[in-house]
């Protein structure tokens, strides 16, 4: 799959193309590997619009590129063998040849489908899943029993972030955008789910609601969307609360300039400390983390919510899914 342009606000299909070609014979040090997951991820939207970020733009009429999983088919390097589970940032493609590097570019990793099942290392044993880890306790700096507000609560992000928090003793106030979706989240422990687009109806808006469901304040918001939920939440941050600034959806698509909260000036009353962070540069704490995860995931403590979307036909639409949010938990495709 290739981007033929750059889109203007919420891509359209006719903005990706599909080519067909056959992966080549490897050659030595090399592989042939037929994906059978890809992720859609929302960072992919910020590499559809010709500006280098902290990742290159993509380049039009290239095939993308994005995290997979699949099966070795031919190698010709030493460290694989037919049938192997590799995952890569060779997204977005049936299957490849490549030469084998272990690098951030190609995110190439040899993995045990035993430890965690294959689509589990693009979801919650992957970056998403790194990212709720880092953000909450290097970033945010979580200790046992605090309060967590978290935006993009039912999210790949945002659903390892709330459990965690409950795995870890503490109080989750979730954000989600679906009554589906909030019930879902308090059968995983969240102790208050709120509907954010009821919310928004309401005399008093999300604010108010979030402080009648928790008077004394919140010690941590996890952010994830931006706008009007992070109005709220610098409303209902206890002084010297803290931010851990992962993404800003909300934002993604927008053709206009984005207005900031008009409440920034709680930042300097409130004592408040916020710090993003771009998962790629704590890679180092995969191993813990996994660590962590996988007797989480065996106990049923925590659960990976999967939306599955099949066919690489189906890879647009369900990279939309993100911005509609008619999904749960992680969106991958099957192959
Ligand atoms: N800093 C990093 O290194 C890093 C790494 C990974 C992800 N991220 C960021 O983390 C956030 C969550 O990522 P994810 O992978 O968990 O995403 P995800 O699974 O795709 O979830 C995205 C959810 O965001 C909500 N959403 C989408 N557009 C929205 C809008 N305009 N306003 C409000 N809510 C909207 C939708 O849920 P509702 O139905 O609840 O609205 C959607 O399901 C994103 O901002 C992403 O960029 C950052």
């Amino acid at each position: 799959m290739c981007l033929a342009r750059y889109p203007k606000g919420l891509p359209r299909a006719d903005d990706f193309t599909m080519t067909q070609t056959q992966p080549a014979e490897p050659k030595a040090g090399q592989i042939t590997v037929k994906n059978q997951f890809l992720s859609v991820d929302p960072y992919m939207r910020g590499r559809m619009t010709g500006i280098t970020t902290y990742a290159p733009p993509y380049e039009l009429g290239e095939p993308m590129s994005g995290g997979a999983a699949g099966i070795v088919l031919k190698s010709a390097h030493p460290d694989f063998k037919k049938g192997d589970w590799v995952t890569s940032l060779y997204g977005w493609r049936e299957a490849y040849t490549q030469t084998v590097e272990y690098s951030p570019v190609t995110a190439m990793e040899k993995i045990d489908p035993n430890a965690f099942a294959p689509e589990h290392y693009l979801g919650i044993a992957g970056m998403p899943g790194l990212t709720a880890y880092v953000g909450l306790y290097e970033i945010a700096g979580y200790q046992r029993g605090e309060t967590v507000l978290v935006s993009g609560a039912a999210g790949a992000v945002g659903s390892t972030v709330c459990q965690l928090v409950k795995a870890d003793g503490g109080k989750v106030i979730a954000l989600a955008g679906s009554d589906s979706k909030c019930k879902w989240l308090e059968s995983r422990g969240v102790d208050i789910a709120i509907n954010y687009k009821k919310a928004a109806q309401t005399s008093g808006g999300l604010s108010k609601i979030i402080k009648n469901a928790c008077p004394d304040g919140v010690h941590i918001y996890f952010e994830n969307v931006g706008g009007d939920m992070l109005e709220a939440a610098l409303n209902n941050l206890q002084p010297h609360g803290r931010i851990a600034a992962c993404g800003m959806i909300g934002q993604y698509n927008s053709t206009v300039q984005n207005i900031a909260p008009s409440n920034l000036i709680q930042i300097v009353g409130k004592s408040l400390k916020i710090q993003g962070f771009i998962v790629y540069n704590y890679q180092q704490f995969m191993p813990d983390y996994r660590a962590k995860l996988a007797p989480l995931l065996a106990t049923g403590q925590i659960e990976a919510n999967i939306t599955y979307a099949d066919g690489l036909d189906q890879a647009v639409p369900a990279f939309l899914r993100l911005f509609s949010g008619e999904k749960t938990g992680k969106m991958i495709i099957r192959l």
